[in-house]
């Protein structure tokens, strides 16, 4: 067992890091206040190749491993999840579901814009009464031969607004129930579609979250992604993924708030010595250190399966889980170690923990990570 990172995991890592510590930070206190999309980031996100690279160099990605994904993931979201899930949407579900499962013609289309960060991609699954009950698809698709027409609402959708390729999840066949599901490219500015206002979030607050509506929305059929009936199937293995994005973003938002508490126990005295010198803050320390170790291995191991082409899923619910869960707790002790200067925006730490709580909710909540796990454990 090897647990040494490449050279050019490194540097990615580095290029990663140096980017949110001299870049991110300057406006992140801002853009949470105003609920700014960060455009200019994404584009210099998108200029060092971190929008698509999973994506092979021959549809002009990256071609970086998952592993080298992790490390980025997590440098990124120390700072700044919000550009930090615009980057994992548009890797692991938008862009690796079209390279995994697409034809030619649509990673020609779409694939190589979305790898070049040119375009930024959105995975619309969530709906109003189906974000957890995935099969409950309302949404609905109905076959007219060569096209399909789109009917239905999707919620809580990450880069609705700042995407432009739609890969959206939705019910063709409802006596089929999950087998009469696909999975369908859609441009945004398709006629018929519009979208809700930008949602007032507790955390991530300058991420790009709306609700979506489609109301008669034509789309050719050559945009359907895999055969008929595919596109259950394909949410549930492109999520597999996703978690991975999502559960090293968790992993990130706790080590930063780690790394912020680590500093401020070496400057805060009190009762005549640093904080650092009583056993209360050092042991607190010390549990939050282990967890994050944890997660980082579950991270590692999940993005080490995927590139090994082994089975990930229950790696990647695992990771997604238990990184999501001590995110919160980690970021609720780094506000307790500031005591009430955590509580003030300028310490950041209040902002990552209003950020963790999002990570035991998007892409499946922690309680969906268990059910995945439970089965998986119980054989069923
Ligand atoms: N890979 C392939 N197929 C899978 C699968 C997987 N990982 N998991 C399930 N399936 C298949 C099953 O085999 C089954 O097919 P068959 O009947 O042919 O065998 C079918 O899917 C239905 O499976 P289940 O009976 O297990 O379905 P279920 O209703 O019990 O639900 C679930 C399973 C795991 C709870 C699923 O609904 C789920 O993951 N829900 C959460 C959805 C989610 O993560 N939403 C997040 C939205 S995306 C997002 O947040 C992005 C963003 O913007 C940040």
């Amino acid at each position: 067992m090897n647990f040494e990172f490449t050279e050019e995991q490194i540097m990615i890592q580095q290029a990663a890091r140096d980017y949110a510590q001299r870049e991110l930070i300057k406006d992140v206190i801002e853009r949470d206040a105003t609920g700014r999309f960060p455009s200019d980031h994404i584009k210099n996100l998108a200029d060092l190749g971190f929008l698509g690279m999973l994506v092979d160099p021959k549809y002009d990605g990256g071609g970086m491993d998952t592993v080298s994904y992790v490390l980025a993931m997590e440098e990124i979201s120390k700072v700044d999840s919000s550009c930090a899930v615009v980057m994992s949407v548009n890797n692991s579900l938008v862009c690796y579901g079209i390279e995994k499962y697409g034809n030619e013609e649509q990673k020609e289309k779409f694939l190589k814009p979305l790898a070049r960060g040119e375009k930024i991609g959105a995975f619309l699954l969530s709906e109003p009464e189906a974000g957890s009950d995935a099969t409950s698809q309302r949404t609905r698709a109905v076959d007219m031969g060569d096209h399909y027409i789109i009917n239905g609402t999707k919620n809580w959708i990450t880069n609705a607004n700042c995407g432009s390729t739609y890969i959206v999840i939705a019910q063709t066949d409802p006596a089929k129930g999950h087998k009469g599901i696909n999975a369908i490219i859609v441009e945004k500015n398709t006629p018929g579609i519009t979208l809700g206002p930008h949602e007032d979030k507790m955390g991530m607050r300058s991420s790009d979250t709306h609700s979506v509506m489609f109301n008669d929305v034509k789309v050719p059929k050559e945009n359907r992604i895999g055969d008929d009936g595919f596109g259950f199937s394909f949410a549930m293995k492109t999520l597999e993924g996703g978690r991975i994005g999502i559960a090293s973003q968790a992993l990130g938002i706790a080590s930063g708030a780690f790394e912020r508490a680590v500093q401020y126990s070496k400057e805060r005295k009190a009762f005549g010595k640093e904080l650092m010198y009583h056993q209360s803050v050092a042991f607190k320390l010390a549990e939050m250190a282990v967890k994050i170790e944890n997660a980082r291995n579950l991270c590692l191991k999940a993005a080490w399966l995927k590139d090994q082409h082994q089975p990930y899923g229950i790696a990647s619910a695992m990771a997604k889980q238990y990184a999501a869960d001590i995110a919160m707790e980690v970021t609720t002790e780094a506000v307790q170690i500031h005591g009430g200067y955590g509580y003030v925006k300028e310490y950041h730490v209040e902002r990552l923990m209003r950020e963790a709580k999002l990570t035991q909710i998007y892409e499946g909540t922690s309680e969906i990570q268990k059910i995945v796990i439970s089965r998986a454990v119980l054989g069923k």
